[in-house]
């Protein structure tokens, strides 16, 4: 029987939620379609932080690099350790570290969830760059005494990030629908998002089969709401990507919803699974939180790992759970139940 080695990093608040209830799922599928996962997990969160002085240990990468696969709650807890500090000292170095420069986000209504829009008629793969660009963590603080301080926050793009992560929505495009529309602010950012536009048009020669449309993100919010069923692939840089990730997840019906997988795409390295939301200590501790997001994030690492058939049961079973209206509203049933409702699909 093959085994699949995670490492599992349910990190803060609700990270440790949901990491229980994908795990309890994961688990299930590998009874009933025959492999093991082999599960190691780390403490790294921010009481991690506030007990070492560190999210992870130094060597927590070289640790991480052994495994097939990463799973990740969620990190941060802003009362208690800055989020600059904890993000760029766990989430973000794995993402970079690995070279999972894709983020694969999808955006659709489940079964039985009832959306805010008019339209319930969208499918979006977003495809976020995930190493570079606006938080490629260059810049600094001038200080010229208090009146006239400066911070730079340099975006970094190059051609390699850029035109690998447009290349990797091509190929998403080309395997969905055949449109791609690539989002810029190139009308006010004259030189990254400029370059980004030219590059997007040297790959959409070699891919003619694909129709390609160019948006800034201000459009691109409002078409978001206004006509999201026009849109197939759509590939953003990463703060742009990131922020029309919450507005997918909006449109999806909440952030319990929206999946997430950080992928290495030449598997040099190990992806990284997690949902889109964060710890959410709003509602922490209470077993409300959605495990969705993170149970979909959960198929999503199967698939990457070869189990095609038993991420797709996943998905199925949590479509058989909301289409009896389980999960599909806030608050309306425990993060237990809906994980137990979930499973149960998967058993029959
Ligand atoms: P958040 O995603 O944690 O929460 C935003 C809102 O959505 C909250 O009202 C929350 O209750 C709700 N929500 C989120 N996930 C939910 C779920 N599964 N079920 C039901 N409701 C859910 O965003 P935030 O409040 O901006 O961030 C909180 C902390 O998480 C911060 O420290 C932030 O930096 C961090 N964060 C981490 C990640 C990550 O680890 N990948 C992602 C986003 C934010
Ligand atoms: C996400 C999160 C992270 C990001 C934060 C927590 C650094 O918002 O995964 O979407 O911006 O990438
Ligand atoms: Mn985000």
């Amino acid at each position: 029987m093959i085994t699949y080695r995670l490492a599992l990093i349910p990190g803060d608040g609700i990270g440790v939620d949901v990491t229980d209830a994908a795990m309890a799922v994961l688990n299930v599928a590998a009874r009933r379609y025959g492999f093991t996962l082999e599960t190691e997990s780390f403490p790294w969160s921010c009481d991690y932080y506030l007990k070492t002085g560190a999210m992870m240990p130094e060597d927590g990468i070289e640790t991480l690099r052994g495994f097939d696969a990463i799973y990740l709650g969620a990190v941060g807890w802003p009362d208690t350790v800055p989020d600059a500090v904890s993000l760029h000292g766990l989430l973000l170095p794995i993402r970079k570290a690995f070279d999972q420069y894709a983020n694969i986000r999808p955006h659709r209504l489940l079964a039985g969830v009832e959306g805010p829009l008019k339209t319930s008629a969208f499918d979006i793969l977003c495809i976020r760059e995930n190493t570079e660009g606006e938080y490629s963590g260059a810049g600094g603080r001038v200080h010229q005494g208090k009146d006239n301080e400066v911070a730079v926050e340099t975006s970094v793009f190059t051609r390699i990030g850029v035109e690998r992560i447009l290349r990797f929505g091509f190929e998403q495009a080309k395997a969905r629908r055949g449109h791609l529309t690539s989002v810029t602010k190139s009308n006010a950012q004259k030189y990254s998002m400029v370059f980004w536009d030219e590059v997007t048009r040297e790959l959409a020669a070699e891919y003619p089969e694909v129709t390609v449309s160019h948006m800034h993100i201000d459009a691109m919010a409002a078409k978001m709401v206004m006509a999201p069923q026009d849109l197939d692939v759509v590939v953003a840089s990463n703060l742009f990507g990131d922020i029309l990730t919450d507005l997918g997840a909006a449109i999806q019906g909440g952030l319990g919803f929206a999946a997430s997988a950080n992928i290495c795409p030449d598997r040099s390295a190990p992806s990284m699974f997690e949902p889109v939301h964060g710890s959410a200590p709003d509602i922490a501790g209470q077993n409300i939180a959605n495990p969705i997001a993170a149970i979909w994030s959960g198929s999503q690492m199967l698939d990457h790992l070869g189990e095609g058939e038993a991420a797709a049961a996943i998905l199925r079973a949590i479509e058989e759970a909301t289409a009896k209206g389980i999960g599909t509203r806030p608050g309306q049933n425990s993060t237990e139940e809906i994980t137990k409702t979930i499973c149960a699909a998967l058993e029959v």
